[in-house]
């Protein structure tokens, strides 16, 4: 079984978007998924609720409880995660992922937010040991941007821990979200860019690189 956590302190950082993205991803490829919401706010069971019958399948789950059992017959599981997370909940979230992705806004503020929390996680027990593994996306990028420049500036302190992509800003995540669809579900043709930059971050939690050091 897989499992994968979308995390960053910061609010509206995409968290919800990306992890409900990836659920579907994995749905549409045929496996079996599961959808852990930790947020009360429960936006991922939100967007699950609005997800038409005909579609692949995921089940969710609302862990802000924190109490629910995982499914060994699951091939993904994806967690959903709050803002604001830290000290024993964050812990506490840390146990439970293989992969983790971070998604940052390019803002000056999210991004020198972003890197005590991301050192915090670096630093993190089984982080350090590699059994869990890190990675950023930059989320909510303007065209023409230099996003990667300017995370550069920001996170140089973090070198250790890859970015993988830079998702644009587009409508397409606001619509495909609103009918309970992933980017992945939308019309080839409106979403070929969004795909491509996509890629490299199916291809990460594809590869080896995403996973425990065994
Ligand atoms: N790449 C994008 N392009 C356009 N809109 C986006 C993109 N990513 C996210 N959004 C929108 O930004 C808002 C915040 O995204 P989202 O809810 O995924 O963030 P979050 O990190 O889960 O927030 P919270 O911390 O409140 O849980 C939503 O309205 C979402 O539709
Ligand atoms: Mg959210």
């Amino acid at each position: 079984m897989r499992s994968i956590m979308v995390l960053n302190s910061k609010g509206g950082s995409g968290k919800s978007t990306i992890a409900t993205s990836i659920a579907s991803y994995y749905a549409t490829q045929g496996k079996k998924v599961l959808l852990v919401d930790f947020d009360s706010q429960a936006s991922s069971l939100d967007w699950l609720a609005a997800r038409p019958s005909g579609r692949s399948s995921i089940t969710g789950i609302n862990g802000a409880g924190g109490h629910f059992r995982v499914p060994r017959s699951a091939d993904y599981v994806i967690y959903d995660t709050p803002a604001a997370v830290h000290g024993a909940e964050l812990s506490a979230f840390l146990r439970r992922p293989q992969s983790i992705i971070v998604p940052i806004l390019p803002s000056p503020i999210d991004m020198r937010a972003a890197t005590p929390f991301v050192q915090k996680l670096l630093d993190y027990g089984r982080v350090a040991r590699k059994e869990a593994r890190v990675a950023l996306i930059a989320n909510r990028c303007r065209e023409h941007y230099n996003v990667y420049h300017q995370l550069d500036t920001y996170l140089r302190k973090v070198r250790k821990a890859p970015f993988i992509s830079a998702l644009r800003e587009t409508q397409n995540y606001v619509r495909a979200a609103e009918r309970g669809l992933g980017i992945f579900e939308l019309p080839p043709y409106l979403v070929r860019k969004d795909l491509d930059q996509w890629d490299p971050i199916i291809r990460w939690l594809n590869s080896k690189r995403s996973q425990p050091r065994t």
